[in-house]
């Protein structure tokens, strides 16, 4: 199924506290989050795991971040012959990710009209993708993609929680109301698959209603809402988010031991 794939890079990322904008930190290979990113999407369509369509990469507004931004997605698509565009981003995460299905729609050209190209439900796959998850395995990819082959219009990549998680009341002295049973509960990573259609529609649907951008913290939210049954796979533990230092310092010791992939462009020269 013809996969176009939509990373958003244009969060602040205040949380890392790093002074540009997450997706520009450098690992410890010299390479930044989002070359990883963009690198870990070849190699999932390079071990067949995805019919890489194209990729749409949303950056920061501000214009100097964006041209960083938009010069790493310039090398990537020199080197790999992989279409890459770039859309700027808005405020909240849902933000960005509508600005970017926009640019999705145009690089998927017609198919998701029925009779298009693209099989007799003119369905086209998209994959909506944190760039700070540098190292998304293959499996992770090809997992969420035969999902979506066999007729489902939403799939999360998820693991086991580790924590206990409680609920609580908010307000300073918090004070715990209740403890979910961990066995029911899953950390969800990305990226998450959809049929882009539906994507959109629940998109449009969710901006109608009354919870804000902020509220939705990741895309099945609004394929819930719009009532479509969000299926499961197994994510990986190096699909891990980079929030924090002690992320970004667990990211580069996996990079030193050799249990993360480095970024290497010259692996996919021959894609040229
Ligand atoms: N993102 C985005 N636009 C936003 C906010 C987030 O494109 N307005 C992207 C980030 O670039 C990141 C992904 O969404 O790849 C996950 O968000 P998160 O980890 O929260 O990143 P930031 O919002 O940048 O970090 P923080 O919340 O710490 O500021
Ligand atoms: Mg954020």
């Amino acid at each position: 199924m013809r996969t176009t794939v939509l990373i958003v890079a244009a969060g602040s990322g205040s949380r890392l506290q790093a002074g540009v904008p997450k997706a520009m930190v450098t690992l410890g290979d010299g390479h930044t989050m989002l070359e990883h990113c963009l690198d870990s999407v070849v190699a999932a369509r390079d071990a067949g795991a995805i019919e890489l369509n194209a990729i749409a990469v949303v950056v920061p507004g501000d214009p100097d971040h964006a041209a960083s931004l938009e010069a790493v997605c310039h090398d990537f698509a020199a080197r790999t012959a992989v279409t890459v565009q770039t859309v700027p981003g808005g405020a909240e995460r849902a933000d960005s990710v509508r600005a970017g299905l926009a640019a999705v729609r145009t690089l998927a050209g017609s198919a998701g009209s029925a009779g298009s190209a693209g099989g007799p439900f003119g369905r086209h796959a998209l994959l909506v993708h944190d760039a700070a998850r540098p190292f998304v395995p293959p499996a992770v990819f090809d997992a969420v993609a035969t999902a979506l082959e066999s007729g489902t219009a939403a799939v999360v990549p998820a693991v086991e929680v580790v924590d206990t998680i409680k609920t609580v009341t908010g307000a300073a002295p918090e004070e715990v109301t209740g403890t979910l049973q961990r066995t029911q509960l899953r950390a969800v990573q990305t990226p998450q698959g959809f049929d882009l259609t539906s994507l959109e529609a629940a998109h449009r649907l969710a901006e109608e209603g009354a919870a804000g951008a902020a509220a939705l913290t990741d895309d099945a939210m609004a394929m819930e809402a719009a009532g479509h049954r969000v299926g499961v796979v197994a994510g990986d533990p190096l699909g891990f988010k980079i929030t924090t230092q002690l992320d970004l310092m667990l990211a580069n010791a996996l990079l030193a031991s050799g249990s993360a992939a480095p970024s290497t462009p010259s692996t996919n020269l021959e894609h040229h």
